[in-house]
């Protein structure tokens, strides 16, 4: 018999995803019952709000997970290592955002609009994984023309909020902006470089091929996602001084010709994407109105004139909400209304 209500544990509450998550549990009026907020010693004993309740955040351990249904996790890879397969032991659905699970393949790595019925794969270790943010949005945009025209090649380069990178990132911001306005020495304790006016061409660890591993993570998640391993994808991924939201330029090829008008007539008719392309009036799509948002908003959509069959887009969406907690949260939906 189905539950009326489920017991769900954010885990990493204290952090900016989990934030989001507990505020789009409340807006999307998931059917929860008991709410479980864990983190680490740092913050245990401090609450937040949750209905107009005050909910004590906990100390993870091994016993969190007795009688939780779904598990968020967004505390960081090391952790979701270790407690993962801890949840999940306990019955208790693991979604995960970090990348600790997303390439293993018996854990299914789900975007609910383009591969929502990999889901069913979650009963072999008891785990989703939620992609990457900067793959999210790009895929969210890219499906529908995948399957009208075939993608043969994606160029991205990323354009990333800084929240991508937690809490201390966004003060780092703030903290360096003030400091550069009023003449100060600034401090560089998260990004080996100043953040506030300039753009990092480095996200997450150096790879041996040269690559970052944000970029492997947007080849191997794309094809993974997109069920596809042909399509060849090349990435460059850049931290800018935005607070929320990453924005993408995207070069696709495909098989098929499709034009800048077809395209525009696929995309606003897609689950969500919102497609903001009016250029004679200076509208596209731009971080600070994505975000808040929780649709992936395209624009700048035009054929690339030095290819046959190729088409330049601009998308972008709010890192925090599709790129993680909303996207968690759209699968944990999913998980109540069809599985358990
Ligand atoms: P805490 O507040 O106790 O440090 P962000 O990505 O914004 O930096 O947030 C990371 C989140 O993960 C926070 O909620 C943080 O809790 C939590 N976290 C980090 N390390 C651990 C850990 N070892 N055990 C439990 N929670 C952790």
């Amino acid at each position: 018999m189905k539950k009326e209500k489920y017991s769900i544990a954010v885990v990493g509450a204290t952090g900016a995803v989990g934030n989001e998550m507990i505020k789009i549990l409340e807006e999307r009026k998931l059917p929860v019952g008991k709410l479980k907020l864990l983190a680490s010693t740092r913050s245990a004993g401090s609450y937040i709000e949750f209905y107009n309740k005050d909910i004590k955040v906990e100390i993870l351990d091994e016993d969190s997970f007795k009688g939780v249904d779904i598990g968020l996790f967004s505390a960081g890879g090391t952790v979701s290592e270790k407690f993962a397969p801890i949840a999940a032991s306990a019955g208790c659905i693991v979604v995960d955002n970090t990348s600790a699970f997303r390439m293993d393949s018996q854990v299914p790595l789900v975007v609910p609009e383009v591969n929502p019925h990999a889901i069913a794969q979650y009963k072999k270790k008891g785990i989703i994984a939620n992609p990457n943010c900067s793959t999210i949005q790009m895929v969210v945009a890219l499906k529908p023309i995948h399957d009208v025209a075939g993608i043969k090649r994606i160029v991205v380069s990323t354009y990333q909020a800084v929240s991508g990178t937690g809490k201390k990132a966004i003060d780092e911001l703030q903290d360096q902006t003030r400091d550069i306005l009023s003449f100060q020495d600034v401090e560089c304790n998260v990004y080996p470089h100043q953040i506030a006016f300039n753009c990092l061409p480095h996200i997450d660890i150096f790879l041996e091929n040269a690559y970052t591993k944000e970029e492997m993570k947007m080849v191997n998640e794309t094809r993974k996602i997109l069920e596809d391993d042909s399509i060849r994808v090349t990435a460059t991924t850049v931290r800018v001084p935005v607070f929320y939201s990453h924005s993408e330029s995207v070069n696709i090829e495909t098989e098929k010709k499709i034009t800048a008008d077809e395209v525009r007539n696929l995309l606003s008719q897609a689950p969500g994407v919102t497609v903001v392309d009016d250029p004679a009036s200076a509208r596209y799509p731009m971080a600070i109105d994505a975000a808040g948002k929780d649709d992936t908003f395209v624009g700048r959509i035009r054929e690339d004139e030095s290819i046959e069959k190729g088409i330049n887009m601009w998308i972008v969406a709010d890192n925090l909400r599709k790129g993680a907690a909303l996207n968690a949260i759209q699968i944990a939906e999913i998980l109540v209304r069809e599985y358990i």
